[in-house]
C-alpha cells in the first residue's frame, strides 16, 4: 500500500504577522514551483495570522490550518474558535490533541474526539496527535497509552481522506531526542492495527500516520523511509523555510 506523504508544519505560538507572511510566502512559492509534487504540505500558524497566512499561501497548493479548535459550533464560549470559523477563513484543516494542548489545557481523549468530530462536521481535515511521555515510555506503557489515545480520540466516522494521525512522543518534542527507527516502526504499526480494529482494515491501510518530535533535515530521510511513516509533523524546523523545505525534499 503506497500512501502519499504529508509534510506538516506546526508553528505553535510563534510568528507575528510580517514574519508569518514571509515564511508562508517562501514555502508557498517553493511548493508552487515544484513540478512533481510527491508530497502534500500543510502549515499551521497561530490563530492571529491564519487569515494572512491563508492569503499568502492561496493557489499554491499548500494546505493551511489551525493548531486547535473548539468542540462547539458557536455560542457562549469566550476565547474559543469554532471549526466553522476556521472554514470561513479558508482553512483546510486543524490539528487536535497536540500534547501541549493535552498538558497545558488538560485536554482529554474525549475532548479531543469531540473537537475532531466538530472539525469533520465543518468539512475540515483533522490531524489527531497521540504520544507517550518519557515516564510512560520508561514504565513500558507506550503502547497502552498510545492505544488508549487512538481509541479515545479518533471519531468512528473518521475516513482516510479527512483524518491523519500524528505520533509525537512527548519526550522527543523540542528536545533533539528521537526514538530509534525500530521504536518508531513499532508504534506506527501498532497505531495502524488499532485503527483497523476501530475503523476497518481498508481505512486503516489508507490513513496517513505522521511522525513528529525533533524532525530535522538531518534525520528526516531515515524517518520518512520507514514503512508506516507517511509524513512528518514538524515544530521548530518548520519555522525556517529552508529547513522545512529540506525536510520535505527528503520525500522519495
Ligand atoms: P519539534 O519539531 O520542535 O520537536 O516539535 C514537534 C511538534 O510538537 C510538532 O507538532
Amino acid at each position: 500500500m503506497t500512501r502519499r506523504k504529508l509534510i506538516a508544519g506546526n508553528w505553535k505560538m510563534n510568528g507575528l504577522k510580517a514574519d508569518g507572511i514571509a515564511l508562508a510566502t517562501a514555502v508557498a512559492e517553493k511548493y508552487k514551483a515544484l513540478e512533481d509534487k510527491k508530497f502534500d504540505m500543510f502549515i499551521a500558524p497561530p490563530f492571529t495570522i491564519l487569515d494572512a497566512v491563508a492569503d499568502a499561501a492561496k493557489n499554491s497548493g499548500v494546505w493551511v490550518g489551525a493548531q486547535d479548535c473548539s468542540q462547539f459550533e458557536k455560542g457562549a464560549h469566550t476565547g474559543d474558535v469554532s471549526p466553522l470559523m476556521l472554514k470561513d477563513l479558508g482553512c483546510g484543516g486543524v490539528i487536535v490533541g497536540h500534547s501541549e494542548r493535552r498538558a497545558d489545557h488538560f485536554e482529554t481523549n474525549e475532548l479531543v474526539n469531540a473537537k475532531a468530530t466538530a472539525a469533520l462536521a465543518a468539512d475540515l481535515g483533522v490531524i489527531i496527535c497521540v504520544g507517550e511521555t518519557l515516564a510512560e515510555r520508561e514504565a513500558g506503557k507506550t503502547l497502552d497509552v498510545v492505544g488508549a489515545q487512538v481509541r479515545g480520540s479518533v471519531p468512528l466516522n473518521a475516513t482516510a481522506g479527512k483524518v491523519v494521525i500524528a505520533y509525537e512522543p512527548v519526550w522527543a518534542i523540542g528536545t533533539g531526542k528521537i526514538p530509534t527507527t525500530a521504536e518508531v516502526e513499532e508504534v506506527h504499526a501498532f497505531i495502524r492495527s488499532e485503527l483497523a480494529k476501530l475503523l476497518g482494515q481498508d481505512i486503516a491501510d489508507k490513513m496517513q500516520i505522521l511522525y513528529g518530535g525533533s524532525v530535522k533535515p538531518s534525520n528526516a530521510a531515515e524517518l520518512l523511509s520507514l514503512s508506516d511513516v507517511d509524513g512528518a509533523l514538524v515544530g521548530g524546523a518548520s519555522l525556517k523555510a529552508d529547513d522545512f523545505w529540506a525536510i520535505a525534499e527528503t520525500v522519495k
